[in-house]
């Protein structure tokens, strides 16, 4: 459920028509709703009512400084993978005892930058990442809380490039190596062993890779309490799917009832770190069309938006909805969408079934805001789009339109070539 819907062939974000922003933003923008944003928070954290948890929001899907705070203000905190997010998340006013911290790659200054922030936990990914995290945080005279991400080796059954918790890929530790690892851990001075934490995937839309590796590191947590280390919190990173096209994921209340069902009772604090889920289809990215064209049997549609504002369909193929923001009496073709970045890779949608769009159309690309403006780009010198933000019948920008100036900065041309 979303709030992006139509009134008399007019397309509305909350209470305000979409062509209004537009005339005043310009195109392209990624349009926020607020009520769809906090709904999707409230449903998924009242969900896991019943069992202690945080919800920590995956920021690398979305990091814009408003939505963290909106979440935050429900009380969530947030799942970060470098330093800039932890500096993006504390500007934004998350408490940092609610920040954990993933990655297969945390460098010595982020470590030493997210230890003086006294966040809640490192998900430490290597044997050499826990003695560099211990070494730093007895350099700064602080003891760091650890979890081991455990790599379960269970198959998400998703897109190839999102899958992460097969042996085969980079993250976490083998479970099976993880009992030695978190022995040396609990041996190390400056590290409070506190959690397990691992996380399989993205976008899956089976319940069934999730349980199978809660029943995996169950095990293990047992294990660790044989050996005398115990646990407080169980980080099951995130995943839950969305649904772009025709995928039928299964809703927030299911997949925490399955989870909830798996652990059964427990003194653990469960960590969530959903991303997609809760941002994904609160947002469009309105864009207008510059030209159309057909070459054969061929139509193509030339929009101002591009792979640089959002590059999901050029990367993992992915399926974003087309719709007129207007839709008053078109007849159907079947187009590419494309922009206007100088590569045959650069689409937003290939032989799509669309509205006959003609030049100076508004369109809509639906369930932008996961992986949307975060992974976007000025490939090609074009600067990053505005971003904005309705509630009810008003709305704000809440991050302007890139100008040809920021393009630059920072740039310098030395003296050895003027
Ligand atoms: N926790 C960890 C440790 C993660 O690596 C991720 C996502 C999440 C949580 C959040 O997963 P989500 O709930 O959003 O599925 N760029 C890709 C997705 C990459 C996901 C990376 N990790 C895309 O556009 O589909």
């Amino acid at each position: 459920m979303h709030n992006f819907q139509y009134r008399n062939n007019e397309l509305f974000c909350e209470d305000v028509p979409v062509a209004d922003i537009a005339r005043e933003v310009k195109t392209p923008f990624y349009l926020y709703s607020y009520e769809t944003l906090k709904r999707h928070f409230r449903a998924f954290d009242d969900s896991f009512k019943g069992i202690e948890h945080l919800t920590c929001f995956s920021m690398k899907s979305n990091s814009n400084m408003a939505v963290l705070r909106l979440f935050a203000n429900e009380g969530g905190g947030v799942d970060i993978v470098s330093g800039g997010e932890l500096y993006r998340a504390m500007k934004a006013g998350v408490a940092p005892g609610k920040i954990v911290y993933s990655g297969v790659g945390k460098t010595v200054e982020e470590l030493e930058y997210a230890v003086s922030s006294d966040i809640l936990m490192f998900n430490s990914e290597s044997g050499q990442e826990l003695i560099t995290l211990n070494d730093t945080a007895k350099r700064l005279n602080r003891k760091a809380r650890v979890s081991i991400r455990v790599n379960p080796d269970v198959d998400p059954q998703t897109h190839p490039y999102i899958s992460t918790g097969l042996r085969e890929n980079k993250f976490g530790i083998d479970i099976k190596k993880s009992l030695e690892e978190y022995r040396v851990a609990a041996g190390l001075g400056n590290l409070v062993v506190t959690g397990v934490s691992c996380h399989i995937g993205s976008q899956l839309t089976r319940v069934s890779p999730f349980v199978e590796s809660i029943r995996k590191v169950k095990e293990l947590i047992g294990r660790l309490k044989d050996a005398g280390i115990h646990i407080r919190y169980l980080d099951i990173g995130g995943g839950l799917g969305i649904t772009y096209n025709e995928e039928k994921p299964p809703l927030p209340a299911e997949y925490a009832a399955a989870i909830k069902e798996e652990i059964g009772k427990t003194d653990l604090t469960l960590i969530l770190e959903p991303g997609r889920v809760l941002v994904g289809n609160a947002c469009i990215l309105v864009a207008k069309v510059l030209y159309t064209k057909s070459s054969g049997d061929k139509n193509f549609i030339i929009v101002d938006a591009a792979m640089n504002d959002l590059m999901r369909p050029s990367l993992y193929g992915s399926f974003h909805g087309i719709q007129a923001v207007n839709t008053t009496g078109r007849k159907r073709i079947r187009a590419d969408i494309v922009g206007p970045i100088c590569e045959s890779g650069d689409f937003l949608a290939k032989d799509r079934d669309v509205e006959a769009l003609a030049q100076g159309d508004l369109l809509a690309v639906m369930s932008a805001g996961a992986y949307g403006f975060s992974m976007s780009s000025t490939y090609n010198s074009r600067p990053r789009v505005a971003e904005v933000m309705a509630k009810g019948d008003s709305y704000r920008v809440i991050r302007k339109r890139e100008t040809c100036e920021d393009l630059v900065k920072g740039e310098e041309i030395p003296e050895f070539i003027a």
